[in-house]
């Protein structure tokens, strides 16, 4: 039996991560559904290695085909030691984020294009794209706004960008979606956690027994 793979995506402080962790203890007491919760880039002992690599603030030279490069990496050894084998084995995984992350963020809000960008992460997942993907849209100033409140998150080197950067971010999300109508549903972030979590269920109820 086949399992599902499930990614959440959205610019910062859209709480994507705050709804996965909601989730995560809900699913814990459902003894009826095997499930792995992860993140990228990370998730496994060398993608966090890259992660810390891209992420560190100190790293203000990166080149910006490096950076969409070394997201590709960490998402392929992620996807051959995490989530492959959890989907084998009929699990479901909850991914936070994944390739339409590079896609909104490298391949256009950094300009490298977002076909480009595409060809390259082909090469990483070699066809494996998620069964369902939920986008939580909110305006790039409030989410910033809520990350700048949040006293819990650390600042990486992507939070260094200014608002303009965020939006361009949020613009390639679009473009992304309409690439993959299909796939990506849209979660209005601007509302409260509980009912972000309960529109969550809905759609999850679709795909899974939940
Ligand atoms: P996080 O804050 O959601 O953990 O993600 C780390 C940062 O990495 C966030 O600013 C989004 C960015 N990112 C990309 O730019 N491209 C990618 O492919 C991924 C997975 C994340």
């Amino acid at each position: 039996m086949k399992g599902k793979f499930i990614t959440f995506e959205g610019p910062e402080g859209a709480g994507k991560t705050s709804v996965l962790e909601v989730l995560m203890k809900e699913v814990n007491n459902n003894n009826n559904m095997d499930a792995v919760f992860t993140r990228e880039p990370g998730g496994i002992r060398i993608s966090e290695k890259i992660r810390e690599v891209i992420l560190n603030k100190e790293h203000t030279e990166m080149d910006s085909r490096t950076e969409a490069l070394l997201y590709a990496a960490a998402r392929r050894q992620h996807l051959v030691e995490r989530v492959i084998p959890a989907i084998e084995t009929g699990q479901i995984v909850f991914c936070d984020r994944f390739i339409d992350s590079s896609l909104a963020y490298q391949g256009y809000a950094r300009g490298l294009g977002i076909n480009e960008v595409l060809s390259i992460n082909e090469f990483a997942i070699n066809g494996l794209m998620p069964d369902l993907t939920f986008y939580f849209k909110i305006d790039p100033k409030v989410g910033l706004q809520r990350i700048s409140k949040s006293s819990v998150r650390e600042k990486n080197r992507l939070d260094l960008e200014d608002l303009t950067f965020h939006q361009k971010v949020q613009e390639g999300y679009e473009k992304v979606i309409n690439m993959f109508p299909e796939r990506i549903v849209v979660i209005d972030a601007e509302k409260s956690l509980e009912e972000v979590v309960e529109e969550v269920k809905k759609e999850l109820k679709k795909v899974i027994s939940f």
